[in-house]
């Protein structure tokens, strides 16, 4: 059965045929489909289409079709163009002709956008937790290290010391941006299309608003036009996993090299590195690679899918069908890599030693002006004198501790005897003490803050 054979007099060609399904994508969207036609049968009943024992038939044939998918016996027919006109012709197959009353002032085109914005509130509801656990899984490690020193680097050069769980945690706040992102893109998804029918609207009459509620959707939108054509949430959701992806492409980034043997920072556990078919001694980071990797096809999904809308005109386009593919290998790979770099993050070996050998005293030399600047100097001749102080360590080529105070006091009197005492990594770290800074003390109320930021969405 083709629901729009009539004025046609002969069938679809098979090539078009394939071009056009989208059966094998959208059947996943079978339980929100079936949601959707029971609350617009009742809407429909309410305002005197379907008499109650019409609606009672069809409901109880929509369950009945709902259950034959959940069970896996639906049989799909070659003639099913997508899963809306599936589930309406089994449903007439199971209560006859009455089935086809289901459809009266509705369109596929306020059903599929009633459909996929079910879909992804849910869909977005999953990865709120995903992101969830593996902030949990920050916070986590990097309480254990709020004492740990390591090189914090701008430039990917040595720039002045931090904390293992100050760096750790700078990653907790993009995620808790990207948590707020997804719950403020869940209240624009959560509109209901249905009832706007091909573009119109309805002339039957129905109550959009209690069919909005029925849906667990918040409002009715306030243009039939918009409604079947809108596709924003699509790119907001996109554009969210992407930045997502971003931030785990980062981390990613910075756990690949801090795992490298020359730097050793960091120990990936053995259940999430892999190994070589050819070198046995390798272990490499894959997880962090595929999210890296995975990051570049997810902004494409992105890119595309605003190219595919930018050029349509008003109302719904056949065009609108790519939304699908998109958004759900954005959120399949999401949620595949989530809950990974999770668990790495969770059993990550962070190594106290190999990070304290890799700080150099010149990662000092910001602190070497600050005590001047404590001492009156203004910080542009200050940055000048500690820079001296460096050139002058390397030319003897000895660290900076090991140069006497009578070398400190021919670049500038303002060093006095306890200027080695500033040459203490952490020292550095325990003054940087103001709100956000890598000291313990600060660093300890930045996870509290973070731990209340948790607690608020549990
Ligand atoms: N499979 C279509 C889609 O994904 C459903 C809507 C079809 N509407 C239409 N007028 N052909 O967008």
């Amino acid at each position: 059965m083709v629901l729009w054979s009539g004025r046609f007099s002969a069938p679809s060609d098979d090539d078009l045929k394939k071009l056009n399904d989208s059966l094998s994508f959208d059947r996943r969207m079978y339980r929100q489909d079936i949601a959707g036609s029971r609350a617009y049968a009742d809407a429909i009943c309410a305002s005197g289409v379907l008499t109650p024992a019409e609606r009672d038939a069809i409901v109880s044939g929509l369950d009945q079709v709902q259950s034959e998918m959940d069970a896996g016996t639906f049989a799909f027919q070659p003639s099913d163009e997508d899963i809306h006109t599936a589930v309406e012709r089994r449903l007439t197959e199971i209560i006859g002709d009455i089935g086809g009353k289901l459809h009266t002032g509705r369109s596929r085109n306020d059903q599929v956008a009633t459909d996929l914005r079910l879909w992804t509130a849910e869909a977005l509801a999953q990865l709120a937790a995903a992101v969830h656990a593996l902030q949990h899984a920050i916070v986590a490690t990097s309480e254990g290290h709020i004492d740990t020193l390591m090189p914090g680097y701008t430039h990917v050069q040595p720039a002045q010391p931090v904390t293992a769980a100050h760096w750790l945690m700078s990653y907790f706040w993009m995620f808790a941006r990207d948590q707020e992102r997804l719950t403020q893109i869940t209240g624009r998804v959560r509109w209901s299309p249905l009832g706007a029918g091909a573009l119109a609207g309805n002339p039957f009459g129905i109550d959009r608003h209690a069919l909005a509620r029925a849906l667990n959707l918040g409002t009715p939108m306030t243009n039939s036009i918009d409604a079947v054509s809108d596709r924003d949430y699509v790119a907001e959701t996109l554009f969210a996993v992407s930045l997502l992806a971003t931030h785990l492409s980062r981390l990613s980034e910075d756990l690949i090299w801090f795992s490298n043997p020359a730097l050793g920072f960091i120990t990936l556990d053995d259940r999430y590195s892999t190994g070589s078919s050819m070198m046995p001694q390798k272990r490499n980071p894959d997880p962090m690679e595929l999210a890296r990797g995975k990051a570049g096809r997810l902004i494409g999904n992105l890119t595309g899918f605003l190219a595919t809308l930018k050029g349509l005109p008003t109302g719904y386009n056949k065009d609108l069908q790519e939304d699908k593919e998109a958004l759900f290998d954005s959120l399949d790979n999401m949620l595949q890599i989530l809950p990974v770099i999770s668990a790495v993050v969770r059993t990550l070996k962070i190594n106290p030693a190999r990070m304290a050998e890799a700080l150099d005293e010149e990662m000092l030399a910001t602190d070497l002006a600050d005590y001047l600047v404590r001492k009156g100097m203004p910080f542009r001749q200050a940055h000048h004198c500690a820079g001296t102080a460096v050139r002058v360590a390397g030319e003897k080529g000895v660290r900076l501790s090991a140069l006497a105070v009578g070398d400190y006091q021919a670049i500038t009197p303002l060093f006095g005897d306890d200027v080695h005492q500033v040459l203490s990594f952490s020292r550095s770290i325990a003054n940087r003490s103001a709100f956000g800074g890598t000291a313990p003390s600060a660093v300890q109320e930045q996870i509290a803050l973070a731990r209340a930021v948790l607690a608020q969405s549990e």
